[in-house]
């Protein structure tokens, strides 16, 4: 819960001093309002701006207020990944939209090597991202087809936003295709059915909604397509989540390679 402050703060520091000078100076008013209105027209535009798959800082700072967003649900799950995988977590590749905020965070753990792949764009990306293009850590790169690592370059990957995407018919490329990257398993983050998410009828960004199916759908698909659970971690990632009262806004399934 803690992760909505950010977005709630400004706007309480905001109101209390508005509210005093308000009840002193009528004449101040009409100033007033229009702040008001401005404020309210920031926040609203923000709200669509990260509906339409807005910029990072957008989306991370109205995050969890009623739209889901599983990159962001990743960050949040650091430290309980890390509890789990341990060692596993030395050589990460993120393949989901905003990876350069998952690869900056993760590259600030220790014994942390980061990567990306942003399966959509990266034009209104910022500075630090554009380094970490330039650098060749975040590449773009369409997750239908072979992703350009050799087999087991990866200790983890961790998939966010991404193949909830995609019809099975690309799964069915796709899951085979992250798999054959990691050494030691595939953490997948998908939406929840019912989410805010589904209802966003057109995302330019990401070519079309969301499908975001129910985890008996996700287990049923990945028994017949020849994934195995990690059940270990599963395990240990829902004893950690408990113990940290960590309760995520996302689906998270551990998978073998
Ligand atoms: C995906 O693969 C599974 C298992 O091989 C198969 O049963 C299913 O028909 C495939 N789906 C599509 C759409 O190709």
């Amino acid at each position: 819960m803690s992760r909505r402050v950010p977005f709630r703060r400004p706007a309480d520091s905001g109101g209390i001093p508005l509210v005093g000078s308000l009840n002193q100076k009528t004449k101040t008013s009409p100033l007033l309002s229009i702040g008001l209105i401005v404020v309210g027209a920031i926040l609203l535009l923000g709200y669509s701006y990260s509906r339409s798959g807005g910029s990072t800082t957008l989306r991370e700072s109205i995050g969890g207020e009623g739209i889901s967003s599983c990159t962001l649900e990743v960050q949040h799950a650091i430290p309980i990944l890390k509890k789990v995988y341990g060692d596993s977590m030395r050589k990460v590749l993120h393949v989901g939209p905003d990876t350069c905020s998952v690869v900056s965070k993760l590259s600030n753990e220790e014994g942390t090597e980061a990567w990306g792949v942003e399966p959509y764009d990266l034009e209104d990306s910022d500075s630090n991202c554009k380094n970490l293009v330039r650098k060749g850590i975040v590449r773009a790169a369409d997750i239908k087809f072979s992703l350009p690592y050799r087999p087991k370059s990866f200790s983890l990957v961790i998939v966010s936003d991404a193949v909830d995407y995609l019809s099975p018919k690309y799964l069915n490329k796709t899951m085979p295709n992250l798999a054959r990257v990691s050494a030691d398993g595939l953490v997948i983050f998908a939406g929840y059915p019912g989410q805010h998410r589904a209802k966003v009828t057109e995302l330019p960004k990401f070519g079309k909604p969301a499908k975001l199916r129910s985890a008996t759908w996700w287990m049923r698909y990945f028994l017949q397509t020849g994934f195995e659970e990690n059940e270990a971690a599963a395990k240990k990632f829902g004893q950690t989540a408990a113990k940290m009262s960590y309760k995520p806004n996302c689906q998270v399934f551990h998978l073998t390679s």
